[in-house]
């Protein structure tokens, strides 16, 4: 189902704007409103693994959701295309920022629960636009929280004890690694180090204070770099796939032994459904896929799968490896302690490095279709700045 960001529902809504979504869903509210939650940034990479598992999960699949999302350059409806016509999914296109659309979505929908993922979320857009991060990272997280606050203080008994304000956050809020360093438990002192982390830092900070001052029922989640189906080709793991597919240049930043933690989506989405059905209230989670690994390495393997799937007459894909000047600002490494998560809630990640990066270069090879239509002018544009002036190093 779709809505416009004005409220206006159904067949005039998809008319004006062309979107390739069903509206089946007719009448006012959800179908169950008490057990609606309230997802933003759906439609980016994370947020819409999220919706299309918390669909078919038999634990929440009959749970419907409204995703906010604006569509940014990020934002990708085809990822849902497997929603057409399910009327347990509603789409808004509409920003976060926007406070009064937040109250009519809060006072049509009463969502039991927020899972907010809407966010400027790349470190090099970060480095060449930090405005768009505070907009829509900070900002965009004071205006959700104050919508939800509102929302939740005219409630009352079980519906006002039961809703959530998840939040999902990253690991680079807690900086750079030295090499030797313990991973990053969720007491690590706040250290950002990019326009993008410290955007992020500071809206833990919001979702932190207004469960202290206010007793908003806030978790937060910190997660490492994810990687699967659907992440925008502007990330390492598909802009090498698609750079190898294509035959041009893998470009990597500095010497390449930079080192983060690699958690495969589908195991992210999983450790928030936990936090949000059993966390406690208040609480910070740290998520990880306890899988370090240097950049180079990543790509490396990334070449050889692609050697056995998609051969490549030219010779292996790694002949395409390119060092390239580094990022301003380059965090080293980053690790997550991910122990909390398992001794409080039973989670482990299910997926190893070997069993999800193959999925996911299976993934880009079977679409590309969703490859060629993320590609746009935009896209290209985007590259063209990104990576000038790194001319190639040898
Ligand atoms: P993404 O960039 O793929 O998607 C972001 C989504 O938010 C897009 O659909 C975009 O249209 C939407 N959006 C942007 N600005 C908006 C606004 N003002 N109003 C409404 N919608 C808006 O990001 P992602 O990789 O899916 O990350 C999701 C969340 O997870 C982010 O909060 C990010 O900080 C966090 N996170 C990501 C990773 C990772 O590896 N990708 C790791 C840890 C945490
Ligand atoms: P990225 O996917 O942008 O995630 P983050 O910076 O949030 O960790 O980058 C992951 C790592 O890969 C990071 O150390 C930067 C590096 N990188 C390259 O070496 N080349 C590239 O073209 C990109 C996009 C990233």
């Amino acid at each position: 189902t779709l809505l416009r960001a004005d409220g206006v529902r159904g067949r005039a809504a998809r008319r004006s704007r062309q979107i390739p979504i069903d509206t089946t869903c007719a009448g006012s509210g959800s179908p169950n409103d008490s057990m609606t939650i309230l997802v933003t940034g759906g439609a980016g990479f994370i947020g819409s693994n999220f919706v299309l598992d918390w669909l078919a999960d038999p634990a929440t699949r009959g749970l419907p959701l409204v995703n906010l999302d604006a569509l940014t350059y990020a934002g990708n409806l085809h990822n849902l295309d497997a929603l057409r016509g399910d009327a347990r999914h509603v789409f808004v296109q509409g920003d976060i920022c926007e406070r009064a659309l937040l109250d009519r979505i809060f006072a049509e929908h009463r969502p039991r629960a927020v899972v907010h993922f809407a966010a400027e979320s790349h470190v090099d857009r970060s480095i060449l636009g930090p405005g768009a991060f505070i907009r829509t990272n900070v900002e965009g997280t004071f205006a959700l929280l104050e919508a939800a606050r509102a929302h939740w203080g005219a409630l009352a008994g079980d519906a006002r004890a039961a809703f959530r304000f998840l939040h999902v956050s990253t690991d680079e809020v807690y900086g750079s690694l030295a090499s030797d360093a313990p991973a990053f438990t969720e007491t690590h002192p706040y250290e950002p180090n990019s326009p993008y982390s410290a955007s992020k830092a500071a809206s833990d900070h919001l979702v932190r204070a207004w469960h202290h001052t206010y007793g908003l029922p806030v978790l937060t989640t910190n997660c490492s770099n994810n990687y699967g189906p659907f992440q925008f080709p502007e990330k390492l793991i598909p802009l090498m796939i698609v750079n190898a597919l294509a035959g041009k240049p893998l470009p990597i930043y500095g010497d390449g032994q930079n080192v983060r933690d690699w958690l495969y989506v589908g195991d992210h989405c999983s450790a928030i459904r936990e936090v949000l059905a059993r966390g406690r209230l208040g609480e910070t989670y740290n998520v990880g896929g306890w899988n370090e690994m240097a950049n180079l390495e990543i790509v490396h393997t990334l070449c050889a799968l692609l050697d056995e799937l998609r051969p490549s007459a030219a010779g292996s894909h790694a002949r395409l490896i390119t060092y390239v000047k580094d990022r301003p600002g380059h965090d080293r490494r980053y690790a997550i302690d991910a122990r909390k998560i398992e001794r409080e809630l039973g989670w482990r990640p299910a997926e190893t490095f070997q069993s999800g990066i193959r999925k996911t270069v299976q993934w880009y090879l079977d679409n590309p279709a969703w490859i060629a239509n993320v590609q746009s002018g935009a896209y290209r544009d985007w590259v063209a700045r990104n990576y000038a002036g790194r001319e190639a190093r040898a």
